[in-house]
């Protein structure tokens, strides 16, 4: 069988499942659909996706099972009755969740006598198919290299590791330091106020980007050291409390300040602050 055109079902029609379903149909591959809401098929069977009555019906139509549902719950209880039909085929499970979630699906689809790949989509759905977008996945190995060309479709897929938990477990990494950024931009336009919002945001993108490589390896703090950043945070919550800025989205900023202001302060540094939110275990 030609792996690029290899025949995929896409269970689940939300705004990302129909990205999903409509980036393999563009690619060539006969696509099978299934939703809870029929309704919202219609569009990809306009463009030559077939609509299954029933989950049943769409897991057998395709070798490569493609699943984006709300949440795990939602994906046990869509799947609960047609598990047996999944047998021999690959799982790909695109629903966000957690690493224990992931684990457990992975053994349930073992079980089941399914290759199973979990994965994490980086993208919103214009992205899918577009340059820029990125899915993580990790499980099956080998059914992730009989894929990847099919896989690569949706944006660049990128194998995380065997443990299944590890795409949902960077996918939570990479939001958590999404979510951050989101925090640290709107504090930052409360703070300047509605009359200097329109100039700060057309300073955001590049102070962004130019600070993003220093925000993954943490700075080198011989360039800026951290009792010279403990005086910038202090004055942020400073400037910020004078202004009436609420406080609470700069909690992540004050947990690094009451450490690079505590009793070793000159010895703390962007390393240590990861200690700090997540202690290493100390040997029994
Ligand atoms: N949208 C994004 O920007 C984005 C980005 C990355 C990852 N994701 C992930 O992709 C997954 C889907 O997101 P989405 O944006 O497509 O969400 P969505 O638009 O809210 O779609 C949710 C999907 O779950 C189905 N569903 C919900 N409850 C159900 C139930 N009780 N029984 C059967 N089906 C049910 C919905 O069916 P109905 O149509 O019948 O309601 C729909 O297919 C999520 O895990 C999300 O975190 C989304």
């Amino acid at each position: 069988m030609d792996t690029n055109n290899v025949p995929v079902t896409v269970i689940g029609l939300g705004s990302m499942g129909k990205a999903l379903a409509a980036a393999f149909l563009k690619a060539g591959h006969p696509t099978t659909v299934w939703n809870r809401t029929a309704g919202k098929a219609d569009d990809l069977v306009a463009n030559g996706a077939v609509r299954a009555a029933t989950v049943e019906d769409a897991i057998s139509a395709s070798p490569l099972v493609v699943i984006c549902l709300l949440d795990y719950p939602t994906l046990h209880d869509v799947l609960g009755g047609a598990g047996a039909a999944l047998a021999g085929r690959t799982v790909v499970n695109l629903t966000n969740g957690t690493p224990d979630q992931a684990r457990e699906t992975a053994a349930w689809a073992a079980e089941i006598g399914a290759d199973y790949l979990d994965g994490g989509i980086m993208a919103v759905p214009p992205m899918i198919g577009q340059p820029g977008s990125l899915v993580l996945y990790s499980g099956s190995r080998s059914s992730f290299d009989q894929h990847a060309r099919a896989l690569d479709g949706l944006g660049a897929a990128q194998f995380v590791g065997a443990d299944p938990g590890l795409a949902s477990l960077y996918d939570l990494a990479l939001l958590s330091a999404m979510y951050g950024q989101f925090s640290g931009v709107s504090h930052a336009l409360a703070l300047v106020g509605p009359d200097h919002a329109e100039a700060l945001s057309a300073l955001l993108p590049s102070w962004l980007s130019a600070t993003a490589g220093l925000s993954a390896t943490g700075g080198d703090d011989s360039d800026s050291p951290s009792d010279m950043q403990a005086v910038a945070i202090g004055n942020i919550s400073a400037a910020s409390t004078a202004q009436g800025v609420h406080p609470d989205l700069l909690g992540h900023l004050l947990i690094p300040l009451r450490a690079l202001l505590g009793p070793r302060a000159a010895d703390q540094d962007f390393p240590t602050l990861i200690t700090l939110l997540h202690p290493p275990t100390q040997p029994t």
